[in-house]
């Protein structure tokens, strides 16, 4: 069979082995996802059609409306790691606090945490949009048989063990590293199976595309500021393109896939930003330094973060190497 046709489960089985901990789990833990992707994939899709959207009249901790697929995409994937036993714990964005799994059985093995954006994008939904998960997963550093605690979420971004996003887009793709590159998969729907479409993607080193929410402009930094203005301006390749879906699942693919820079800084409106580390930052900076491309919060390296709080966020620059260094050389000389 050739690498194109390869389906994603056979794509797990086959690279287990490459795995520093080698024991399936990882691998069962990945199928899970695969599996909850595939379900909030139908759901997604039928959002015109049925009394769905809208929204579910409930807030999350962060004090923004609940979409009712955010709570639907929330429930799928907590409900699939935790029935199979997968997991020992989950940590969301739609919950106040982390889950933990089988916390009174001192027999339970399970060594993985999974941190989780059921639905990125939410407020694409009603206006057909595409939307996305994103995923991050981390060994457990408190011992196993134990609760787990919220030191095993507050990890650094380096430790993740596998990060990656579902897009539900004009197809489907699941998209993930384990650490030994990236590798996209699209959903076949008439067979239900996900297909190794863009294998080992890359980032260009250089892109065109600049990616920020610019109706926050007089809000940004000064470094930030004149960063756009240099995207903006006529030499050489520039001006750059402005493409700003609001999905950052959606913003991060495309500029992967053609090269781009994202951006959503600090302001002094939200002086961390709005993106969360945890949730966001980390899963997409392991993405991006694994496809050849950089994250930054403008002068650290994401994956550098020591996370204080679960629901924590950073300012975030992350995309083609050449233009995330080249904002960071704008954020030191503002300085
Ligand atoms: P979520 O739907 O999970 O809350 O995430 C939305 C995020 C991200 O996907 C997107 O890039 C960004 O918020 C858009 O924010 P603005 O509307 O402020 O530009
Ligand atoms: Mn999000
Ligand atoms: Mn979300």
């Amino acid at each position: 069979m050739s690498e194109q046709k390869q389906t994603l489960g056979e794509f797990i089985i086959k690279n287990q082995s490459s795995f520093q901990y080698s024991s399936g789990e990882l691998s069962s833990l990945l199928n899970s996802i695969r599996l909850a992707a595939k379900i909030v994939n139908h759901e997604v899709n039928k959002a015109g059609l049925v009394d769905i959207i809208g929204a579910a009249g409930d807030t999350n901790i962060q004090g923004e409306d609940q979409q009712k697929l955010d709570v639907y995409a929330n429930d799928k994937f907590i409900q699939t790691l935790t029935k199979r036993n997968i997991v020992c714990g989950i940590a969301s964005e739609e919950e106040d606090d982390f889950i933990s799994i089988n916390s009174q059985d001192k027999n339970h093995q399970n060594k993985y945490v999974v941190l989780i954006d059921p639905l990125d994008g939410s407020s694409n939904i009603d206006v057909n949009v595409s939307v996305g998960t994103i995923f991050s997963i981390y060994r457990r550093v408190t011992p196993v048989g134990t609760p787990v605690q919220l030191e095993d979420f507050l990890q650094k971004g380096s430790e993740q063990v596998a990060a990656g996003y579902v897009v539900y887009g004009t197809s489907t793709m699941l998209v993930y590293t384990t650490g030994h590159g990236v590798n996209g998969f699209t959903l076949n729907p008439a067979i239900g199976s996900f297909y190794l479409s863009h294998p080992n993607m890359e980032f260009p080193e250089d892109g065109n595309i600049y990616s920020v929410n610019e109706g926050n402009y007089i809000h940004f930094p000064q470094g930030i500021k004149n960063y756009i203005k240099y995207c903006q301006e006529e030499e050489g390749d520039r001006p750059y393109t402005s493409r700003y879906i609001g999905s950052l699942v959606s913003d991060f693919h495309r500029n992967m896939i053609k090269g781009g820079i994202y951006l959503y800084p600090q302001s002094s409106k939200n002086p961390n930003g709005k993106l969360r580390l945890l949730y966001e930052c980390n899963p997409m900076a392991f993405l991006a330094e694994q496809a050849n491309g950089k994250s930054s919060d403008g002068f650290t390296r994401t994956l550098d973060v020591e996370p204080t709080e679960l629901h924590q966020r950073v300012p975030f620059i992350c995309g083609s190497k050449n233009m995330v260094e080249k904002a960071e050389e704008f954020m030191r000389n503002a300085q």
